[in-house]
């Protein structure tokens, strides 16, 4: 077997030193933990998961509601809290809902436009 050696290849003229070191750790450093906080925040705007119902139907696989537009007489309003002892109405739950927990949650208002 014939010994055949490669070709050297041009070099490039960059070194790495210790010098360069100083720099791009603390910079990897820096943009690690930036990553991660911006990660941390964008995740904290974001949907928690949990229960949304925790009282209403709870016997029932799915609370669905459902009316005729045409029995609506001039206005309705609708829960989307999930608080209202007179759901799917609103009773005004909401309110108190969103000052214990800093939620901002209102109803569903359908009128027809002359009322
Ligand atoms: S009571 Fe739930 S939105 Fe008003």
């Amino acid at each position: 077997m014939s010994h055949m050696s490669m070709p050297a290849l041009p070099r490039s003229g960059f070194t790495f030193s210790k010098e360069h070191l100083v720099v791009a750790v603390p910079v990897a450093v820096v943009a690690a933990v930036g990553g991660f906080l911006v990660s941390h925040y964008l995740n904290g705007r974001s949907c928690k998961k949990g229960l949304v119902n925790t009282c209403i139907s709870k016997d029932s696989p799915k609370v669905v509601h459902s009316f005729d537009m045409e029995d609506i007489a001039t206005k309705a309003v609708y829960c989307r809290c999930w608080k209202s002892k007179k759901f799917p109405f609103c009773d005004g739950a909401h309110t108190k809902h969103n000052e214990e927990t800093g939620d901002n949650v209102g109803p569903l208002i359908i009128k027809k436009k002359d009322a």
